[in-house]
């Protein structure tokens, strides 16, 4: 049977090479990094070396680099650091975000407003899920200490015009936080270009082991720790560093730069394949997100009448792996809250595919996919009816 693996905005497989990295500060370099000793000094010294690996990359110093233990613990402490600054230094309470958000911005938005009183409006997105710079600028008000539009979408795969929005927030003083977690194993990130205060990343999204993320704060950025106690990551975060993983993850990023063309060359045209296959081959089917700007390994769609979580294990019985936005509540599915938002009925929505290529997947890999497809399709379909 296949076992082929299309999930990898969901996550990735950790590169041996990043293994083979993280190896040595599980047993042999395993001191802390705040001691003061040999064993304490060798482990800052390897933590520090992966705090400048990602500030190279992302044309940042490392001192506005604060590791974290993923993607959605950095969106937390941009979102929740700079209110809570922002009430007590300015008084400022406004918060604008993108309303199709990663849950880890969106309900950490939606708590600040449920719980502390901020007051949280969202902008509006075209059919594609974008955000206009000018809407933007007509959404920014006296009291906005902060907006937050991720750099590309997990669901469908559109990315954003993220450096026209910096510009516009720059030019009034109010901090922009991207979520970048799903772009980190793409796109070539680099902080001044992209006009950031705040980029989020998480490591298992770019073949790095899980439990590891990173914040970059913009020198100057005010920001209230969420992880109160000592005083590592330069006050930002207290926790003994999970140095490990640190080392892991600015392997993983640095393989991500240097094989940057490489993964994309392969990937593009697979991915460009797919889509025009799947949109021939299969009725009453829709691309969903920006058909150009979009994360390179990102397939996305909908097919009419399609019960998405159904699909899903049929195809996991042929042996592909992918995943539908759809949210499973106590059998009865319930269109994702992305897809409704971009106008798409129920009888759309609940149908949606989400494929995602990586690395390794082989030209083979996706022409055994779409063997199976429109058959499972027809199968789901035939179900229902
Ligand atoms: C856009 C985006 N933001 C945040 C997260 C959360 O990242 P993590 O799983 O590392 O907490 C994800 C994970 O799917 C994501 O896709």
């Amino acid at each position: 049977m296949n076992n082929i693996y299309l999930d990898y905005a969901a996550t990735t497989p950790v590169d041996e090479r990043v293994t083979a990295a993280m190896q040595p500060y599980f047993t042999q370099v395993f001191g802390n990094p705040s001691s003061l000793h040999r064993f304490g000094q060798q482990a800052e010294s390897a933590l520090e070396k992966s705090r400048r690996v990602l500030a190279g990359f992302l044309g940042a110093k490392p001192s506005e680099i604060i590791f974290t233990s993923c993607g959605s613990e950095s969106d937390n402490l941009a979102i929740k650091g700079a209110a809570f600054a922002a009430r007590q230094q300015s008084r400022a309470n406004h918060l604008l975000i993108s309303p199709i958000e990663h849950p880890a911005v969106l309900n950490t938005a939606n708590q600040l407003a449920d719980l502390h009183g901020f007051d949280l409006s969202f902008l509006p997105v075209d059919k594609y899920g974008r955000v206009s710079p000018a809407e933007v600028q007509k959404n920014l008000r006296e009291d906005t200490f902060l907006v937050s539009v991720m750099d590309a979408n997990n669901e469908i795969g559109t990315i954003n015009p993220i450096a026209e929005i910096g510009g516009i927030c720059r030019e009034r003083g109010i901090y922009l936080h991207t979520d970048a977690v799903q772009s980190g194993a793409h796109s070539p990130l680099d902080v001044n270009s992209l006009n950031v205060d705040l980029l989020s990343l998480g490591a298992h999204k770019f073949y790095g082991p899980k439990g590891v993320g990173a914040l970059y704060i913009r020198s100057g950025t005010d920001l209230s720790p969420m992880l109160t106690g000592g005083s590592q990551e330069f006050g930002q975060r207290a926790a003994t560093e999970n140095v490990p993983l640190i080392a892991g993850m600015a392997a993983a990023f640095e393989l991500v730069q240097v094989e940057h063309d490489q993964r994309t060359n392969h990937i593009l045209p697979l991915r460009d394949y797919l889509i025009k296959q799947i949109l021939t081959k299969i009725p009453s089917s829709q691309l969903t997100g920006h058909p150009e700007e979009r994360l390179v390994n990102h397939a996305s769609f909908v097919f009419e009448g399609v019960d998405g979580n159904l699909l899903i294990s049929i195809l996991d019985g042929t042996g592909f792996a992918c995943s539908s936005g759809s949210a499973c509540k106590t059998g009865d599915p319930e269109p994702s809250s992305v897809l409704t938002h971009l106008g798409y009925s129920p009888s759309w929505a609940l149908g949606s595919l989400r494929v995602t290529l990586g690395k390794d997947t082989t030209a083979e890999d996706i022409d055994s996919f779409l063997n199976v497809l429109p058959g499972c399709i027809h199968q789901v379909r035939e179900l229902k009816s």
